[in-house]
């Protein structure tokens, strides 16, 4: 495969595959409908390439080379002509994410291969909103994206073994670690983490105890590196919230629906590190750094 990605969205996921992508010597056309997301996407990538800087894992030449290998795009129709593929990390949302793929279906090249970062929506059902279902594949990274090795590898209904092949293989070339993954709701990943991030909100939701005593009990009595109200909030709410929804849907059982202090703080826009308040404030950045901090830090 030829080296030019188009990443569609720059929020949290975007800016990290868009990152990941060019330190590996890929071309990146960036898209995001908002240009403000684009700008702040740059500034992340730029302060993330500063973080493997200090840590003596890149040079400022290798820096100056990754942002030279990212340009931005606010319409798609500039951004996908010449892609060989596209990775699409728009919100999680079907009606959206059904849309964005009748569209690049149209404007990329027959080959082009067309994955999407979904957490949780079937990639079955995205493949058919296209001509070309044997190329639509789920690549799912994990947040950070620069940092964590996992990429879930989904394989829609009809995903070719060629395609399949061709992202484990150029997954593995980011230095990542693939995992194939068939297409039911939530995959793996987040099958099992929502179940755990929910149930922390309900034990919050009935006063069984308050936020730090819930992570502190996962991070020392587990030894998870984050506890899950904190997680969640690193995700994002609304992410967390959209991923139960599909799969509460999708298999039809209670045991996935959302607590409803979940869905009141999304409504209350309550989202977490991206929006500066979710169980924890990130209103003053440095907070807002500290939680990333700590994952960089392994
Ligand atoms: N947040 C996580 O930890 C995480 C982890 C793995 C996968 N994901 C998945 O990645 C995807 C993106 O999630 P996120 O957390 O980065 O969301 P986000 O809200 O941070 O960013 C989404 C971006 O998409 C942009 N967008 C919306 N419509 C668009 C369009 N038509 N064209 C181009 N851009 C558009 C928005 O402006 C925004 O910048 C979702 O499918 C989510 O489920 C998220």
């Amino acid at each position: 495969m030829n080296k030019n990605i188009v990443v569609i969205g720059a929020g949290t996921m975007g800016n990290g595959i868009a990152h990941t992508f060019a330190q590996s010597g890929f071309s990146v056309n960036l898209v995001d409908v908002k240009p403000d997301n684009l700008e702040k996407a740059i500034k992340t990538i730029s302060a993330n390439l500063d973080r493997i800087i200090a840590k003596g894992n890149l040079t400022e030449d290798e820096k100056a080379k990754t942002l030279a290998n990212i340009i931005t795009h606010t319409d798609l129709k500039n951004a996908v002509p010449n892609a060989d593929l596209i990775v699409e990390a728009a919100t999680e949302n079907l009606d959206l994410k059904l849309k964005i793929f009748a569209q690049i279906d149209e404007l990329a090249p027959e080959n082009c291969i067309l994955a999407t970062n979904t957490s949780s929506i079937s990639i079955t059902q995205i493949a058919a909103a296209t001509q070309r279902p044997e190329k639509v594949i789920g690549m799912h990274f994990m947040n950070p994206v620069p940092i964590m090795k996992l990429v879930e590898i989904i394989k829609g209904y009809s995903t070719s073994k060629e395609t399949f092949d061709t992202i484990f293989e150029m997954s593995k070339s980011l230095g990542k670690v693939p995992v194939e993954v068939n297409d039911y709701p939530g995959f793996v990943a987040n099958r099992i983490l929502m179940p755990m991030i929910n149930e922390a909100i309900e034990t919050l939701y009935n006063g069984v105890a308050g936020v730090e005593e819930i992570d502190t009990v996962m991070k020392l009595g587990m030894a998870h590196p984050m506890g899950p109200l904190q997680l969640a909030d690193f995700i994002g709410l609304d992410v967390c919230l959209a991923i139960l929804n599909v799969m509460y849907e999708g298999f039809k059982n209670p045991k996935y629906a959302p607590t409803p202090l979940l869905v009141n703080m999304v409504m209350a826009g309550k989202k977490g590190v991206k929006s500066g308040e979710g169980f924890y404030d990130y209103s003053q950045s440095k907070k807002a750094e500290k939680v990333s901090a700590m994952f960089l830090k392994k």
